[in-house]
């Protein structure tokens, strides 16, 4: 039973309690989730990667079974608590770091402050920019609403912008499963968080300096951060690789996770991993 491999673990991090499931065994492979998720989007991923990697996938700070911070968790505090609890589970080796979406913009920070950590990057459905005015103005309406009246005033709203119009039609229970995930999510967390994306800083520029090995993945019909913005950043990147996925949404490795699986796969084998 594959299941067997897999544990929930609990760590104390930076002041809160961080669970994180950690399956297999092998060179370190750390998913992020994205917002306002938990570690469950990853499943398909953990259930291919665990028979040669030690996959870690953890809940941020105010999602999923990990405690809550109010006020405003920063995407350096989501870096600077996945970097202790590496350093919790005695993870010495660097990681693939393989976030998405809000775990791409934590990805830029653990580039920034842990590159020491970090082996080699995966960015699904992403982007390197921070917000517009307008963007940020309707990330702190969204704190507010979920504040007020829950997570169920965002949820099945939700669903448009996270999956395509293939996935809602003909994988119903990717969308049961999002929703759930966002409902389970604490109105004091995702609004920490929400306001975390608004005050991100701008890593446009920056990641042309990035100098390990660089995966780009997204979905052909992504609306939130479409394939023209990925492609950019990867032909910022030198020697990167992207990978577009068709007829799927930001939420790519939910929605295709056999051709995620192979072209991750394929460029961990290519970046001696
Ligand atoms: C995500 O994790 O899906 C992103 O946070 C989307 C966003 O920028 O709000």
């Amino acid at each position: 039973d594959r299941n067997m491999h897999q544990k929930l673990v609990e760590q104390n991090v930076n002041g809160i309690r961080m669970r994180a499931l950690i399956a297999g065994s092998g060179p370190p492979l750390l998913l992020v989730h994205g917002f306002p998720l938990s570690h469950k989007m990853w499943l398909p991923q953990i259930e291919y990667f665990q028979s040669r990697h030690t996959v870690i996938a953890p809940d941020l700070r105010g999602f999923g079974e990990s405690d809550i911070s109010s006020g405003i968790v920063t995407m350096e505090q989501h870096a600077r608590d996945l970097n202790s609890l590496l350093k919790e589970l005695n993870i010495e080796d660097p990681v693939v770091f393989c976030g998405l979406s809000m775990g791409g913009y934590i990805a830029w920070e653990f580039w920034k402050h842990f590159a020491d950590q970090l082996h080699a990057l995966i960015l699904c459905d992403t982007r390197a920019d921070a917000d517009s005015e307008e963007g940020v103005n309707n990330r702190l309406k969204m704190a507010d609403l979920v504040l007020r009246h829950g997570p169920e005033a965002i949820s099945t709203a939700m669903i448009p912008n996270l999956i395509s119009e293939s996935s809602q039609q003909k994988q119903p229970h990717i969308s049961e499963n999002l929703i759930a995930m966002i409902e389970a999510a604490d109105s004091e967390g995702i609004a920490a968080s929400q306001k975390g994306m608004a005050a991100r800083s701008d890593y446009s520029n920056q990641i042309e300096n990035i100098r390990i090995p660089t995966l780009f993945i997204v979905g052909s019909d992504d609306r939130l951060t479409p394939p023209e913005i990925m492609l950019r950043m990867s032909s910022q990147v030198p020697g990167s690789k992207y990978f577009e996925v068709g007829k799927v949404g930001h939420m790519a490795p939910m929605e295709a996770p056999e051709a995620v699986n192979r072209e991750i796969d394929h460029f961990l084998t290519s970046s001696n991993f």
